[in-house]
């Protein structure tokens, strides 16, 4: 199990890293290799979370966006979404508890219509109260790619608008107040995005890592952020030294 020691590698990111998002999976898994429920491995990695959370702080990273439920995972068993619920409702009494001491707005990203009353009420209480923060942390819940493109094309309806430019479709997203993402990691081993920031990652750079959510550690998170420092981003275009064409 990772924990903070001396050896934690810690360095200021703040220069090179505006944005990384996490796509949490494998939580199930975890529990299973030990033969828990499943909702002990949903336990475990929320701690992970926080975590998580605390080490991206720590290295200077001002937005972090994790994927802790999406417009999918209500089709999952019953008592499984439950128990997810239950985690849910003890972070937003935590958050509640710290929302005045710590430096952190916490934005929820997807329709809270789906959320029962008093969640809703908590988490709107949450981002009113800490929307002043310098860092941001957004947490993706009943979230998906396709259902922001679709309420934030209603929102733009719903404004007149004849015709919409790129940057219309970005400022009604539930990402609005976030620049797009430089990093997203995927634990877990699968190869895929799963509904996840479709609009803003299509140049967003992706670390995906075999490890279970339960079990990432702060030294591979390093490691991916590392990583990414290294890689040549294009956009389209070029690496400048490849701008002039020699003779
Ligand atoms: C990710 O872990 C957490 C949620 C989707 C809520 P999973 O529960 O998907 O874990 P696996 O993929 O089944 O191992
Ligand atoms: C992605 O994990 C969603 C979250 C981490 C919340 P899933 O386990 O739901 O994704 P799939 O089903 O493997 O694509
Ligand atoms: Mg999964």
């Amino acid at each position: 199990m990772a924990f903070w020691n001396k050896k934690t590698p810690v360095e200021d990111f703040s220069g090179r890293v505006r944005h990384i998002a996490f796509i949490m999976d494998g939580n199930g898994r975890w529990a299973k290799r030990r033969s828990l429920p499943r909702k002990a491995g949903h336990a475990r990695g929320a701690e992970t979370f926080r975590r998580v959370i605390q080490y991206c702080h720590r290295l200077g990273i001002r937005t972090v966006t994790v994927y802790a439920f999406s417009t999918e995972n209500w089709s999952r068993p019953q008592d499984e979404v439950a128990a997810i619920m239950q985690l849910l409702d003890r972070f937003m009494e935590e958050e509640l508890q710290d929302a005045d001491t710590r430096d952190m707005r916490v934005v929820f990203l997807g329709d809270k219509a789906a959320l029962t009353p008093a969640q809703r009420e908590r988490a709107e209480e949450i981002e009113r109260r800490t929307r002043d923060k310098s860092y941001c942390l957004n947490i993706a819940l009943n979230y998906g790619g396709r259902d922001e493109l679709v309420h934030a094309a209603n929102i733009l309806l719903a404004q007149g608008k004849g015709s919409v430019t790129a940057a219309d479709i970005s400022s009604a997203l539930y990402t609005a107040h976030s620049p797009d993402p430089d990093l997203i990691i995927r634990t877990g081993g699968d190869y895929r995005i799963s509904n996840f920031l479709l609009w803003q990652s299509a140049y967003a750079e992706y670390y995906f890592t075999k490890t279970l959510w339960p079990d990432l550690s702060e030294r591979e998170i390093y490691r991916a952020l590392k990583d990414f420092c290294s890689r040549h981003r294009r956009f389209g275009g070029l690496d400048p030294e490849d701008m002039k064409e020699k003779e």
